[in-house]
C-alpha cells in the first residue's frame, strides 16, 4: 500500500500551529491578524469557500471581515471597495473571491490589490516574487502542495516531476516551484498541456506526478510508473445514489488503480483542497508579523 498523503490531518496540524501563534501573538500584546474577503453576488461554490474562510479565521483566531457585494456591482464600487480595504491599516490580508461577474475584470481588481495584503498570491508583483525565489505570498494550492511534500519528507532533489496542466493558480507556479533551488524543489520539471504530444509516455517518466487539469480520472494505472508520488489536485462532484447527499467526489486521477502503483498519493477528498485554507491563513499570518514584505 503506498503513503496515503493526508491533507486534512495535515491541514488541521497547520492550524493549530497557526492558532498556537496568535494565541502567543495577543500574549504579548501584538496585533490579531485580520483578513478581509470580498464575496461578489451569490455563486453557491464561491459562499461555500468563504464561508469556510471565514469559519477557519474564527478558529485560528483571527479577525475576520467579509464584505457582500451585489452582481450588479459596477466595477468601480469594486476598485473603490479594494482600495478602502488597502488603505485600512488594520487588515493585514485581502483576497476578493473568483469567479467575478462578467462585467467586471478580474485582471483589474486583481491588479488594485495591494500586494502587501494580497495573500491569495494573486498579483503579478507576487508571481513574479515567487519566480524570482523571493519572499512571496505563493497561492494557496501550490503552497498547500509544497507543504505537502514537506511535511511527507518527499524527496524531489535531482527527481523528474512531471505537472499536467498549465493553470496560472496551479499548474504554472508548481513548475516553477519544483524547479526551484531548494526543497522541496531541484527537480527536473516537465510541464505538460493540451498541446502536449506523448502525454500518457511524459507522464509515465514521472518521480513525482503532478496532476490539475480539471478532467475526471484522467490519470490512469497505465501512465504511472511504479513507485511515483502522485499529487491529485483534481476535484469533480459524480452521482452516486448510495450516498446520501445523492454525489460523491473524485480527482483527476483514478484513485484505486493508481493507488496499487504509486509509493504515495493524496485522496480526493482530503488530500490537496484542505491545505488551500490553512496556506491563506499561513499567509495571513506573514502578513500581521510583516514576514514577506518588511
Ligand atoms: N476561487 C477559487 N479558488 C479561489 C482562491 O484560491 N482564491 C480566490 N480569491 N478565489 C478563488
Amino acid at each position: 500500500m503506498p503513503t496515503i498523503i493526508d491533507g486534512k490531518l495535515t491541514s488541521s496540524q497547520i492550524k493549530e500551529e497557526i492558532k498556537t501563534r496568535v494565541e502567543e501573538i495577543k500574549a504579548e500584546g501584538g496585533k490579531t491578524p485580520h483578513l478581509a474577503a470580498i464575496l461578489v453576488g451569490y455563486d453557491g461554490a464561491s459562499q461555500t469557500y468563504v464561508g469556510a474562510k471565514v469559519k477557519a479565521c474564527e478558529y485560528v483566531g483571527f479577525e475576520s471581515t467579509l464584505v457582500r457585494l451585489e452582481e450588479t456591482v459596477t466595477e468601480e464600487e469594486l476598485l473603490r471597495k479594494v482600495e478602502e480595504i488597502n488603505e485600512n491599516p488594520d487588515i493585514d490580508g485581502l483576497i476578493v473571491q473568483l469567479p467575478l461577474p462578467k462585467h467586471i475584470s478580474v485582471e483589474k481588481v486583481t491588479s488594485k490589490i495591494r500586494p502587501e495584503k494580497d495573500v491569495d498570491g494573486f498579483t503579478p508583483a507576487n508571481v513574479g516574487r515567487m519566480a524570482l525565489n523571493w519572499p512571496a505570498y505563493v497561492a494557496a494550492t501550490p503552497y498547500g502542495i509544497i507543504e505537502l511534500l514537506k511535511r511527507y519528507e518527499i524527496e524531489t532533489s535531482g527527481k523528474h516531476c512531471v505537472v499536467i496542466g498549465r493553470s496560472h493558480i496551479v499548474g504554472s507556479p508548481m513548475s516553477i516551484l519544483m524547479a526551484r533551488n531548494g526543497y522541496p524543489g531541484n527537480a527536473t520539471v516537465t510541464l505538460t498541456h493540451s498541446r502536449t504530444k506523448n502525454l500518457e509516455e511524459i507522464a509515465r517518466t514521472a518521480d513525482i506526478l503532478i496532476v490539475a487539469l480539471g478532467k475526471p480520472e484522467f490519470v490512469t494505472a497505465d501512465m504511472v510508473k511504479p513507485g511515483a508520488v502522485v499529487i491529485d489536485v483534481g476535484i469533480h462532484r459524480v452521482e452516486d445514489a448510495s450516498k446520501k447527499s445523492g454525489f460523491r467526489l473524485i480527482g483527476d486521477v483514478k484513485f484505486d488503480e493508481v493507488a496499487e502503483k504509486a509509493s504515495a498519493i493524496t485522496p480526493v477528498p482530503g488530500g490537496v483542497g484542505p491545505m488551500t485554507i490553512a496556506s491563506l491563513l499561513y499567509n495571513t499570518l506573514l502578513s500581521a508579523e510583516k514576514k514577506v514584505y518588511s
